[in-house]
């Protein structure tokens, strides 16, 4: 495992899900971990699932609001010195179509998926730049930037939108050697939602049918798309920026439940 001890991590939207998994693994490689997160209650319970409080501190914030997002930079240079990786994983999933959806849904998903990630890349790159810092930028982007999906429009968008963020700022902050880069998960089992109202949404049929969209035959496992996000930021990673990294099962090839044409076996 490659060591992290010594660097600063901030992670938003690590409350829980993705984000959480990406503050742990940060956390075991031996970083100080700075956790974000809009949800209070969810901040106070992520705290158990680290074997210890050392090196990390968890900060509310609304990646929608630039001056929470600069305060989150802030305190991660207050408690620990300055970030040398943002982890931009905070996102929701409005679900409903184009004619029946609200105005609001959209602004909501747009505002927190892009806006936030742009306000917390823009914090993170401020203060890299300022404190001459080789840092590593991870964007959490979805399949969904580029395969459609009904009821998701706005996060397909959205979605679209952090990729693009994504190769722009690795080209402007090249000069700093800062590497930017993107994971675009597919399926990801999240144990947490297990009971859930959106789980309950789903039936077996449903189920089933996504694993048959995956090559892998399987979802994947939240400390999957974690240990990309680690090897983005490592000394391994030195030459990649402005990358997507798909962490997807292979989803993203092609039509897997088409049969093979006639003429094959
Ligand atoms: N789970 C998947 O299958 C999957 C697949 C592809 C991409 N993703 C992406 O991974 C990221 C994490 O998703 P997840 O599945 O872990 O979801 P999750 O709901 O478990 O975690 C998202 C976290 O973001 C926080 N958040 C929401 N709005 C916020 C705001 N305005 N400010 C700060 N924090 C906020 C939530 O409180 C939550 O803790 C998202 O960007 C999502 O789009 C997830």
């Amino acid at each position: 495992m490659v060591s992290f001890a010594g660097q600063v991590v901030v992670v938003t939207g690590a409350a829980s899900g993705i984000g959480l998994g990406i503050a742990q693994a940060f956390h075991d490689a031996g970083a100080s971990v700075v956790l974000g997160d809009v949800r209070q209650d969810a901040l106070d319970r992520a705290g158990a699932a680290f074997s210890d409080r050392e090196r990390l501190a968890f900060v509310p914030v609304d990646v929608r609001d630039a001056a929470a997002v600069a305060n989150l930079v802030a305190a991660a240079e207050q408690a620990f010195g300055a970030p040398s990786v943002m982890v931009a994983n905070a996102g929701i999933v409005p679900n409903a179509s184009v004619v029946h959806m609200d105005v609001s849904e959209w602004d909501a998903a747009i505002e927190t998926n892009l806006r936030g990630v742009f306000l917390s890349c823009q914090a993170a790159a401020r203060s890299m730049v300022a404190h001459g810092t080789r840092g590593r930028i991870v964007t959490i982007s979805s399949i969904a930037s580029h395969v459609g999906r009904l009821g998701a429009s706005a996060y397909c968008a959205s979605k679209a939108g952090v990729e693009m963020l994504t190769k722009v700022l690795a080209m402007e902050l090249a000069e700093h050697r800062i590497n930017v880069n993107a994971v675009a998960p597919g399926v990801i089992e999240i144990p947490q939602r297990a009971t859930e109202p959106s789980a309950r949404r789903t039936n077996a049929e449903f189920r089933a049918a996504l694993i048959e969209a995956i090559p892998w035959g399987r979802y994947g496992q939240v400390d999957e798309v974690a240990q990309s996000v680690l090897y983005l930021c490592s000394p391994a990673a030195e030459y990649i920026t402005g990358a997507v990294v798909p962490v997807d099962g292979g989803m993203d090839t092609g039509w897997t439940h088409m049969p093979y044409s006639s003429h094959q076996r």
